[in-house]
């Protein structure tokens, strides 16, 4: 996914989705991990469309230093358990509205994992809070990231406690 070579480190975390058409929704964990100073790549790829590449991308991701993964689909949306199905790292899904259902398809295809093979669900088209809750999990290991978790958490609380 990186255009760097295998040897180079990846960002710690991937944001993935599967086709171009999720892009508007999915933005928003970029720019979370980017507010919270962590860096990220951005990859297209389909469960359906492309299995073996996902397939190849999961497999390798924590070798390549990835450490944690989001990943964005849209009605059956089989991306983010197809991943965690392929590797040890955590997943964080996103249901991407569209069509029809408006992401309650992906929602239920998302977050309905068998035993032991969890994804970590966000709200539909809440890819922000994908975003944040990855910088949360690469916090409980990193005390600069996590005090940067807590000065976004003290903004909320301060923007709450300002309002009239
Ligand atoms: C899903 O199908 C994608 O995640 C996207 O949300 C949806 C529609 O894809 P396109 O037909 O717009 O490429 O796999």
């Amino acid at each position: 996914m990186s255009k760097k070579s295998s040897s180079v480190r990846a960002a710690p975390v991937a944001i993935v989705m599967g086709s171009q058409s999720d892009m508007s929704v999915m933005t928003a964990a970029g720019d979370a991990l980017k507010k919270l100073g962590i860096a990220s790549h951005t990859a297209i790829i389909s469960a359906h469309r492309t299995p073996h590449e996902v397939a190849k991308f999961a497999e390798g991701a924590r070798k390549k230093g990835i450490q944690v993964i989001i990943a964005g689909a849209g009605g059956a949306a089989h991306l983010p358990g197809m991943i965690a199905a392929y590797t040890e790292l955590p997943v964080i899904g996103v249901p991407v509205p569209i069509g029809p259902m408006q992401g309650t398809d992906a929602l239920h295809s998302i977050v309905q994992m068998p035993k032991g093979v969890p994804v970590a669900t966000v709200a539909i088209g809440n890819a922000w809070n994908a975003g944040v809750l990855a910088a949360q999990i690469l916090g409980t290991g990193d005390s600069k990231i996590l005090d940067r978790v807590l000065g976004y958490k003290a903004e909320m609380r301060e923007a709450v406690l300002s309002s009239k």
